[in-house]
Order: C-alpha cells, then sequence, then structure tokens
C-alpha cells in the first residue's frame, strides 16, 4: 500500500476500507508516513469528509493505537462525560461529585486548557498538594472506594490523536466534524467507562459555531459509541456566554463550591442536574431522569456532593481546608470592577473574547508549556438579558498587576447592551440519544 495513493482516493471522494485506515495510524504513529503526506490526506478528509463507517474504523484504529485502560476492577457501572470545551465550564467538578454522590463510579480523565478554554486539570491543580497523577491501581482502588477520581490522560492514551491533533493544529484542519469526532471518541473509547455523555457546545465561545453544527458532531459520536457497543448520549448547550460567573482556575474551583452548597449560578446548576441524571439512567441506577434529578438535587442542597469533592481532594493529597474554607485562597494582588458606560440591557456577552482576556491575564496558556497563575480571572455581574445601569460593574477583574487600559477595552467590547428587553438564552437545547 502507498500513502499517496490514499491521498489520491480521499481526493477523489472514495471510501476507505479497515486496513487502509490502519495502514495510516500505523504508518503515521510509527513515523513511517511524514507529516507532509498526512497534513495533505487531512485536508482531502476536510473537503470531502468520511463516511459514518470510515469515520467508525478510524476511531477504532486512533483507539488501539496506545494503552487501553481497564476499569473492569471497578464495581458497577463507570460513567464518563466530555465535555467539547468552552469558557467558564466548570461541571466536571460538580457534576463528577454529585454523580458519585448518587452511587455512579466517575473515573475521569481530563484535559488541560489551551487558547481560551479552560482545562480541569488546571483548575484542579488550584487546591494547593491536588496531584493529577496516579498509578492505575491507585486510580481504581480510589474509585471503588469513593467512587470518584479525575486525573491527566497518560501519555501512552492514544498517541495516534496526540500527533494527528498536533498536526491539524498547524494545518487549518482541526475544525473538521469527522476529525473531530473520531479525537474525543478514540480518547473516551479507550479510557474504558462504560457509558459516556458528551457535553457538545455550540456558539461563540464553543468549537462549534452553530447549533446544527453540534448536533451533527452529537449524532456523529453517538453513532461511533453506538458502533462500539457503548450507551453514548449527548446534551447540546449553548456557549454564546460563560457558563456560570467565574472564569480562571481557582475562582472556578470557588464557584464549583459555592454551587455544591446550592448557592451556585442557576445556569451552572442546572447544566449540572441535567447532564447528572442522564449519566444515572445511562448507569441504570435511575429508572427515569425526573427521579434521578430529584437526587441529584437532594445532594447538591444537603452537602453530600460537597463531601465527595472533600474526599476526592483528600484522597488525591489536596489541602481539604481549602474546600472547607474558600478564603484560604490566596487572592490575586489587583481587584477592580469593569462598569457599564450605558443603561439597558445586556444582549450579547462573547463568551470568547472574556477567555482571552483570561488567559492574558496569566489565567490560560499561549503556548503548551507555560506556567499559569491560578489567582486570576474573571467574575461575571452581568449576563445576557440582565439590566444594568451606567456605572454598575459589569464584571470584577482578578489580575497579578495593573490592568492596561487596552485590556479594560477589550473587556468592554465583550458586551453589547441595548434598550429593548432582552430574553435570557436557553442553556440545554436538547439531549441526543
Ligand atoms: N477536542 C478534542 O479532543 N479533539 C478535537 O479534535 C477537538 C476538541
Amino acid at each position: 500500500m502507498r500513502m499517496v495513493d490514499l491521498i489520491e482516493l480521499k481526493k477523489n471522494n472514495g471510501e476507505f476500507n479497515k486496513e487502509q485506515i490502519q495502514f495510516i495510524i500505523d504508518g503515521y504513529v510509527n513515523e513511517k508516513i511524514p507529516d507532509y503526506q498526512v497534513s495533505a490526506l487531512l485536508m482531502a478528509i476536510c473537503f470531502n469528509g468520511l463516511t459514518a463507517k470510515e469515520t467508525a474504523l478510524l476511531t477504532q484504529a486512533m483507539e488501539y493505537s496506545g494503552d487501553i485502560i481497564d476499569l473492569s476492577m471497578i464495581e458497577g457501572v463507570k460513567v464518563d462525560k466530555h465535555s467539547t470545551g468552552g469558557v467558564g465550564d466548570k461541571t466536571s467538578l460538580v457534576l463528577g461529585p454529585i454523580v458519585a454522590a448518587c452511587g455512579g463510579k466517575v473515573a475521569k480523565m481530563s484535559g488541560r486548557g489551551l487558547g481560551h478554554t479552560g482545562g480541569t486539570l488546571d483548575k484542579l491543580e488550584s487546591i494547593p498538594g491536588f496531584n493529577i497523577y496516579k498509578e492505575k491501581d491507585e486510580f481504581i482502588k480510589q474509585v471503588n472506594e469513593i467512587g470518584l477520581a479525575i486525573i491527566g490522560q497518560t501519555a501512552s492514551l492514544v498517541p495516534a490523536d496526540k500527533k494527528l491533533y498536533a498536526l491539524r493544529d498547524v494545518t487549518a484542519t482541526v475544525s473538521c466534524i469527522p476529525l473531530i469526532a473520531s479525537s474525543i471518541m478514540s480518547k473516551k473509547l479507550a479510557s474504558g467507562a462504560d457509558t459516556i455523555l458528551l457535553d457538545v457546545k455550540y456558539g461563540k465561545g464553543a468549537f462549534m459555531q452553530t447549533k446544527e453544527d453540534a448536533k451533527v458532531l452529537a449524532k456523529t459520536m453517538i453513532e461511533i459509541g453506538k458502533h462500539c457497543g457503548k450507551d453514548t448520549r449527548a446534551t447540546i448547550s449553548n456557549m454564546n456566554q460563560p457558563l456560570g460567573n467565574a472564569i480562571g482556575n481557582s475562582l472556578e474551583v470557588i464557584e464549583a463550591i459555592h454551587t455544591l452548597k446550592g448557592k451556585g449560578p442557576k445556569d451552572l446548576e442546572e447544566l449540572c442536574l441535567k447532564a447528572g441524571s442522564t449519566m444515572l439512567v445511562q448507569a441504570k441506577l435511575y429508572e427515569n431522569e425526573d427521579s434521578a434529578y430529584k437526587a441529584l438535587k437532594e445532594v447538591m442542597y444537603n452537602g453530600q456532593g460537597l463531601k465527595k469533592l472533600k474526599e476526592m481532594v483528600k484522597a488525591q493529597g489536596g489541602n481539604v481546608s481549602y474546600i472547607e474554607n474558600i478564603d484560604n485562597f490566596e487572592k490575586a494582588n489587583v481587584m477592580i470592577d469593569l462598569t457599564s458606560k450605558q443603561t439597558g440591557y445586556i444582549k450579547t456577552l462573547e463568551a470568547k473574547a472574556l477567555g482571552v482576556v483570561a488567559m492574558k491575564l496569566g489565567g490560560g496558556r499561549m503556548t503548551k508549556d507555560e506556567d499559569i497563575d491560578h489567582r486570576v480571572g474573571l467574575v461575571l455581574n452581568k449576563k445576557i438579558g440582565d439590566y444594568v445601569v451606567s456605572g454598575e460593574p459589569l464584571l470584577k477583574i482578578y489580575a497579578r498587576d495593573k490592568v492596561s487600559d487596552e485590556l479594560l477595552e477589550e473587556l468592554y467590547h465583550a458586551y453589547e447592551i441595548v434598550d429593548e428587553k432582552v430574553d435570557r438564552p436557553v442553556l440545554i437545547e436538547e439531549i441526543l440519544k
């Protein structure tokens, strides 16, 4: 088989078989096929797509390119959840504990943030001592004992995706639905859970700009999951504005703690309860979403969810006193309000622009190996549909040092304020299965 013939085949809109896809993935991982040939193929895929069968075959070839995590030593149904990424998305910090408090087994491998989107691991590391590295046996023991562990992906998990994603990033081939679907699903399948819930986001702060594209991506991933015998479902949620109010690592952990006391922002609470009910039904722990929702709300308001978070933090070496008393989190040096220059209703709140500012403040990475400052970020005071009076704060900035006028301007431009009343956006559009 020759790679050049396979590029030609896809250029002419042909369909690959299993052997051809295996040849490409093996050849690329083993460095027999060079980047430039794979780049050409990726671009041909962007233009001509992959069939559902090709996408499933590609996902499986990628899944088996490295280690597969065997979670069979964990008793019960192992549930996993994945978000396609957004701004202020601290769902896992709330969802993991409440699902575990209702009997779910959450053995989760998460990622770091890159660009304007945050990552669960960076958020957890703002708790001093929290260790995201665990040997497999320890990881399994922790989930068996407390029902919850969140760790980093090992280097040997889906090496094909690591190489392909890095190449896609520099060849303008990230935004291609079959490539995104196979990238996400290969990692989820290799992580070994029995059920998968995908939170597919759309809007200005997400990978998918439109609801329609988000649904196509969700359906593509659900099909892959079905093909591999896993119960896979998806929430389609709006990321035109940040989720909750906090953006930035320790600020988001603090917001997650408030939410686990029943005092969090309503949009975050609602997403966690809805996604969590689907996960508990997938795990067959509850017969329907309504009864699961009730149980989750109870543990969110009676402290059982917060107790689970504390148990996980303790088991992973973190200082639990930070969860018990949020005042222990180190404060940013500078805290200032961005005030409104107009009176009216918030019509637009650009999630991506806010994510970029949080990153520039030092809360995110522009390159993979950069250090981040866990203290910095933004806390929103006003969101879409809210009324604001001139002079009132729109948000608070948490910074290392003086905030430039340029950055303040950039932030102010993230808001559009109009005279007419604006409806609050619907957060969860649909749940697909
Ligand atoms: N997240 C992934 O893991 N892969 C993609 O291709 C896009 C988002």
